[in-house]
C-alpha cells in the first residue's frame, strides 16, 4: 500500500477532544497507510523556518511550518477567505478584493509546496484539500513532483460567470488542473468546475468527468463527503446521560426546541433565519411560550470584516426579537458564540423537535447529516434543509427551502412544528437510511482508491466496506414515500470540529 501524504491548510489540533468525524476519518487512513499530513502549524512567526517541524498527533506523523502575520493576513483572511470563500458560496457582494493577496495565496502555496518536497518519498499519493491550496498541484509540479496528486474541494464550485469575478480564481483553477484527480461534493460542482475550466483555462472536456489539459489527462469525480452516522448516534446516547443534556431538557420543561449549529459565517444563512422566526413568532401566536431557538453559532474567522459585521447583525435581530416577544420566564430566541462539545451538541440535536439547516449555500454541511443520526427513531425531530446545501442532493425527505426567503422558512417551520408523529418517523426512516451505512473513511477510501486507479467511474456510489450493526432501526423507509418541496442539486477541517 502506497504511503499518503495529506496536505491541508490546518492539520489536526493538538489534543483531541473537538476533532470532527473528518479529521478523525483522515488520521485513521493515515495511520493505516503510515502516512503524513502537512499543513500549517496555526502559528505565526516573523521569520518561519523553511523546513517544516514533524509532530506526533493521535498517532499520526504531522509536518507543520508557520505562516508570518502579513502572510496570515493576505493569504488565509485575505484570498482564501475574502475572495475565495464567499465567491464559491455565490456572494460576490461580500467579496474584497485587496493588493497583493491573490500574490502571497500564491507565494504560500509555493512556500508549502517547498517545504513538502524535501519530505516526498517516490511512491507517495498526495492528496491537497480545499480552497486555500488550489496552487499546489502546480507549485508542486513545477518543483519536479511526478507522484500522483489528489484535489479535493470541500466547499462549492460556482457557476463560470460567478469564478469569472476573479481572474486570480480562474489562474487557480488552471494551478489545480496539474492534479491527476479532482473531487467535489455534488455533480453541479464537477459541472461548474469543468465548464470553468474548458472556458477560462485552457482544458478540453472529452467526457463528462475527463477534462485534457496540455495532453495530460484530468479526471474529475463525486465524492459526497459522509459521517460515521451509526458511531454518532451511539455517542448521542452516551451524550444524553449527561450533564448539559439533562440541563437542557430542565430549561426547556415542555416547550419545543428548534436547534441551529452553525460557524458564524456569512454563506450560512444566518440573518434570513433568524428574521424567519420573528416572522414565525409574529404570524404565530398561537406558537408563543411553547418553543424556543438556541441558534448556535460559533465565531470564526473573527479578522474578516464581513464576519464581524454579521455578529452585529444577528445581535440586533436577536435583541429585537426577545424585546417584542420575551416574557418573564420564556425567552424566545438564544444566540450562542461560543463553540460547544460535540457532544453536547449531539444531544441538543436529540432534544431539537426542529433542525434549521439553511445556509445560502454549502458544499456539503454535515450538521444537516448529524442531526438525522443524532434523532430519536421513536419521536424524531424534522430536518429543514436548504436546497443549496450539498447534503440536499442526498437528504430527500427533509423539508427543503430556499434559504434565501425568510418566509418559506418560517412556514416550513410552522410545518414541521405541527407535523403529525407518524410523518416525523416516516421523513427520519428515509434520511436515515440514506446515511446509515456511510462512514467518513469509507469516504477517504474511495477518494484514494480512485486517485490509485483502483476504481473507475462514479465513486459517489461506493459503499463502505463495513458497517457496524446497529439495533436501530431496522427498517428502511420505501424509497420514495415522501414528496420532496423540490429537488435540486463540512468541514470538515475547522478547528473546533463544526462545518
Ligand atoms: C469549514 C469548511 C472547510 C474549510 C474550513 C476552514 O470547515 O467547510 O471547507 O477548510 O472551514 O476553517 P478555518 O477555521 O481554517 O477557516
Amino acid at each position: 500500500m502506497k504511503r499518503l501524504v495529506i496536505v491541508s491548510n490546518r492539520v489536526p489540533a493538538a489534543g483531541t477532544p473537538q476533532a470532527g468525524g473528518l479529521v478523525v476519518a483522515l488520521s485513521g487512513l493515515l495511520r493505516e497507510r503510515k502516512g503524513l499530513w502537512f499543513g500549517w502549524s496555526d502559528a505565526l512567526a516573523e521569520r518561519p523556518d523553511a523546513e517544516p517541524r514533524i509532530v506526533d498527533r493521535q498517532g499520526v506523523s504531522c509536518a507543520m511550518i508557520d505562516l508570518t502575520p502579513d502572510e496570515h493576513r493576505k493569504y488565509y483572511l485575505g484570498f482564501a477567505n475574502g475572495v475565495l470563500w464567499p465567491l464559491m458560496h455565490i456572494l460576490p457582494s461580500v467579496v474584497r478584493f485587496q493588493p497583493q493577496e491573490l500574490e502571497t495565496y500564491r507565494a504560500v502555496n509555493d512556500r508549502f509546496a517547498a517545504a513538502l518536497t524535501g519530505l516526498l518519498r517516490k511512491d507517495d499519493l498526495v492528496w491537497v484539500q480545499d480552497y486555500q491550496l488550489l496552487a499546489m498541484p502546480a507549485a508542486l509540479r513545477a518543483r519536479k513532483v511526478a507522484n500522483p496528486i489528489g484535489f479535493f474541494l470541500h466547499i462549492p464550485f460556482p457557476p463560470p460567470v460567478v469564478a469569472a469575478i476573479s481572474e486570480g480564481l480562474l489562474g487557480l483553477v488552471r494551478d489545480v488542473l496539474a492534479a491527476d484527480l479532482i473531487g467535489f461534493q455534488t455533480a453541479a460542482d464537477a459541472e461548474h468546475f469543468a465548464q470553468t475550466a474548458a472556458q477560462y483555462a485552457g482544458a478540453r472536456r472529452v467526457g463528462k468527468l475527463v477534462l485534457k489539459v496540455d495532453g495530460r489527462t484530468v479526471r474529475l469525480g463525486v465524492f459526497p463527503v459522509e459521517i460515521d452516522a451509526r458511531e454518532f448516534a451511539h455517542q448521542t446516547d452516551a451524550a444524553m446521560r449527561r450533564r448539559p443534556a439533562q440541563d437542557l431538557a430542565h430549561n426547556l420543561r415542555d416547550r419545543l426546541l428548534v436547534l441551529g449549529v452553525d460557524r458564524l459565517d456569512p454563506s450560512k444563512g444566518l440573518v434570513e433565519r433568524l428574521t424567519a422566526f420573528r416572522q414565525f413568532l409574529a404570524a404565530e401566536p398561537g406558537w408563543h411560550r411553547r418553543v424556543s431557538l438556541l441558534q448556535i453559532a460559533a465565531k470564526s474567522r473573527e479578522g474578516v470584516q464581513a464576519y464581524r459585521t454579521l455578529l452585529r447583525e444577528m445581535e440586533k435581530i436577536t435583541g429585537a426579537t426577545n424585546g417584542a416577544y420575551a416574557e418573564p420566564d420564556w425567552t424566545p430566541l438564544k444566540l450562542v458564540t461560543q463553540g460547544s462539545q460535540r457532544a453536547t451538541v449531539s444531544s441538543y440535536m436529540r432534544h431539537a423537535r426542529v433542525g434549521l439547516v439553511t445556509p445560502l449555500r454549502d458544499g456539503m454541511n454535515l450538521v444537516a447529516k448529524e442531526y438525522v443520526a443524532a434523532q430519536d427513531p421513536e419521536d424524531p425531530g424534522v430536518l429543514v434543509l436548504s436546497r443549496f446545501a450539498g447534503a440536499a442532493t442526498q437528504l430527500d425527505a427533509a423539508i427543503q427551502v430556499n434559504p434565501y426567503d425568510p418566509d418559506q422558512i418560517a412556514q416550513a417551520l410552522s410545518r414541521a412544528l405541527a407535523m403529525p408523529l407518524a410523518e416525523r418517523k416516516q421523513r427520519w426512516l428515509g434520511l436515515w437510511d440514506v446515511i446509515k451505512d456511510k462512514t467518513a473513511l469509507a469516504w477517504g477510501e474511495a477518494f484514494t482508491d480512485a486517485l490509485e486507479g483502483r476504481k473507475a467511474g462514479a465513486p459517489s456510489t461506493a459503499r463502505p466496506k463495513a458497517a457496524a450493526k446497529t439495533t436501530r432501526a431496522k427498517s428502511a423507509a420505501p424509497k420514495k414515500a415522501v414528496s420532496k418541496a423540490s429537488s435540486r442539486e463540512g468541514s470538515p477541517i475547522g478547528p473546533n470540529g463544526l462545518h
